[in-house]
């Protein structure tokens, strides 16, 4: 089976938006090399962040991947706009309301690469049909909308449940990241943690990457990951 080392996708949700350009760099220069983007529409979600344009004028700013999280009801009609604005991958949730196989195709016509996304409730057996042409699943750890949630431990069991249904892609997990769920989460097999609150919260943005990484590699090592 494929492994990968954990690593931390700071979310820049939390980042302070009036400067953008010195929090991109901030954690690009910790050694970080994937960005999460949080696209809520206001109608999948409860909230609004932001949309291609912003991603498009960031995009020249940094050589970080973009993993673009759409927690928004047409996938379908966004993932080319976001995909030219510079996102490299492109997730989407199973409980949107669209056909996921045109979906990962639209993606992947883009040149960008497809993931799924499930929240805390959803099982992931739903994802079975489309896990020979995910590049990465992305586990909800708290209920998507917004930043700084605790984190929903129950959730860590899909991990291994993905792996056993033959998933060999990126094994991401997003809500709630912080020193000690890191390890909690790596141990049950994430190897790519979103960090929001816990890394652009805190003044040293280095240390607390740092500080996550350590914890999810020393766990992940423990459990043989
Ligand atoms: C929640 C978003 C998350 C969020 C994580 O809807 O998908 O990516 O920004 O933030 P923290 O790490 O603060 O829970
Ligand atoms: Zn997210």
């Amino acid at each position: 089976m494929m492994q990968f080392s954990p690593t931390v996708a700071p979310s820049l949700l939390s980042a302070d938006f009036s400067r953008l350009a010195a929090e991109i760099a901030a954690v690009e220069q910790a050694g970080v090399s994937v960005l999460h983007l949080d696209v809520m529409d206001g109608h999948f979600v409860p909230n609004i962040t932001f949309g291609p344009p912003l991603v498009a004028s960031v995009r020249p700013l940094t050589r970080m991947t973009f993993d673009t999280h759409l927690m928004v009801t047409d996938p379908l009609k966004y993932a080319e706009p976001f995909a030219k604005a510079g996102s490299d991958w492109i997730s989407f949730h199973l409980e949107a309301p669209c056909e996921p196989s045109a979906v990962i195709d639209k993606i992947i016509s883009c040149g960008a690469k497809p993931g799924m996304v499930v929240n805390p409730d959803t099982p992931v057996v739903g994802l079975r049909p489309y896990l020979g042409r995910l590049h990465h699943i992305l586990i909800m750890s708290v209920y998507p909308g917004f930043g700084g949630q605790t984190f929903i431990s129950n959730v860590c069991g899909k991990f291994a449940e993905l792996r056993d249904m033959g998933f060999t892609g990126r094994l991401e997990i997003d809500g709630g990241i912080n020193l000690e769920t890191a390890a909690v989460a790596a141990r049950a097999g994430a190897d790519l943690l979103v960090a929001g609150n816990s890394v652009y919260g805190a003044k040293d943005r280095s240390k607390a990457i740092a500080d996550i990484l350590a914890a999810a590699q020393s766990a992940a090592m423990v459990s043989g990951g």
